[in-house]
């Protein structure tokens, strides 16, 4: 073993022994509700397809169409000869269903935010280091795309309106540009940012807001168009309820073209293939028209909440398709998210650094696919597991 080696064993000892090791698991899906592992099946509550859509025959059709008529790969970078005349027809849909002037398609949502974020920051560009204001629950991505531009983010509480003012007047003879970053729906907690009163500090501070929509788009908001219509910049991605994969950023014009020259997630890297476009195209075609399945969605995740704070469990603040079972150490999260698995119920614990420390927890994510008695099983086996403890603790 060489020396950096056994400092890596190190670190995977060390996160063993305080419950936070991870390990791959290896499943076989076949359709959006249930997930196969070991030959046993289990009720899938830990996906992101929130409409059920990876599986539908729509996308399926188109990305098979456009693998054999376009071919598997894209074959070089946009700026190279990638820019399949696919593209500029989606970025379109996606501009529309954004209500921003344009957009660029890239790979996955964690490169859209690293990469853009790093060239929207850049101080270069900018004359000086941007301000940046940032809820502290943001995404992974969002912190790496700021770390690649070298900037120190001013964090402010989780959804915390008055905090965020306070930072953005500590800065106000500060003339550098600033930027508030946000994501609309929180993706470990299922909570809502107070967007309407973020927006208004933006305009009051002339700040540009970004906002990652990663978790409402195409399944809250009008038409799924999610929530971001007040966001001066909008960041998602196709691998949630689009069920498909890349990413994706809306905004003006001179934005997407200062992208095309500046952001390194395009310029270096592969353009999405023909079969990911296609399943991404039908998806941007269907999403408008799911209403029936964002309202059944709600309505499972409303019964679980409801159910849930029944038996005593804590869901936050969770208003939305994804609700967390907050239960504090990491070796309750995986002890309860185990016993579950021995009901045939999948729901993975959620850890730190994904969550802060203290804060462990289950978190539980609906899609169009699931049905009542799939709630009303997991609330069923959540009250086996949570009851006796109750009873213990008085
Ligand atoms: C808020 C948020 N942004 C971005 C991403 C990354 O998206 P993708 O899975 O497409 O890389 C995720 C996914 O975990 C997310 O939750």
């Amino acid at each position: 073993m060489t020396a950096s080696e056994s400092r890596y064993q190190a670190c995977l000892d060390a996160r063993a022994r305080e419950g936070l090791r991870r390990s791959l698991a290896a499943v076989a899906a076949r359709d959006a509700r249930i997930i196969g592992a070991e030959g046993r099946s289990y009720i899938n509550f830990s996906s992101n397809d929130y409409l059920g859509l990876r599986f539908h025959q729509a996308l399926i059709g188109r990305a098979i169409e456009w693998a054999e008529t376009y071919g598997v790969g894209a074959g070089a970078s946009r700026l190279v000869t990638g820019n399949l005349d696919l593209f500029a027809p989606i970025e379109a849909k996606v501009a529309h269903l954004k209500k921003k002037p344009a957009s660029l398609v890239m790979a996955s949502g964690f490169q859209t935010n690293a990469a853009v974020l790093q060239a929207l920051l850049d101080r270069n560009v900018l004359g000086a280091e941007p301000l940046v204001f940032a809820d502290r629950l943001n995404h992974a991505s969002m912190h790496f795309g700021c770390q690649a531009a070298g900037v120190r983010q001013l964090r402010y509480r989780h959804c915390d309106v008055s905090h965020l003012g306070e930072l953005l007047s500590q800065y106000q003879g500060d003339d550098r540009p600033r930027f508030i970053l946000t994501e609309s729906v929180f993706s470990m907690d299922g909570d809502i940012a107070p967007l309407a009163a973020i927006a208004r500090l933006a305009r009051e501070h002339e700040a540009c807001l970004i906002v990652d929509d990663a978790h409402a788009t195409g399944i809250l908001g009008e038409g799924g168009s999610g929530l971001s219509g007040e966001a001066d910049i909008v960041i998602g991605t196709f691998s949630k309820a689009l069920g498909g994969f890349g990413g994706y950023v809306a905004a003006t014009e001179t934005v997407r073209d200062y992208l095309v020259n500046r952001c390194g997630g395009v310029i270096y890297s592969t353009a999405l293939p023909p079969p990911v476009l296609g399943a991404i195209d039908a998806a941007l075609d269907l999403v408008p028209f799911m209403d029936a399945e964002r309202a059944h969605v709600a309505n499972l995740a409303e019964r679980f909440r409801a159910g849930a704070s029944a038996i005593g469990l804590n869901t936050g603040a969770s208003t939305t398709q994804i609700v967390p079972i907050v239960l504090g150490a990491p070796e309750a999260a995986l002890a309860m998210s185990g016993r579950l698995r021995q009901a045939g119920l999948w729901v993975t614990s959620i850890r730190p650094p994904t969550v802060p420390p203290g804060t462990a927890r289950l978190r539980v994510a609906f899609t169009a696919a699931h049905q009542v008695t799939d709630i009303d099983r997991l609330l069923d086996a959540l009250s086996t597991e949570h009851a006796p403890r109750r009873v213990r603790a008085m």
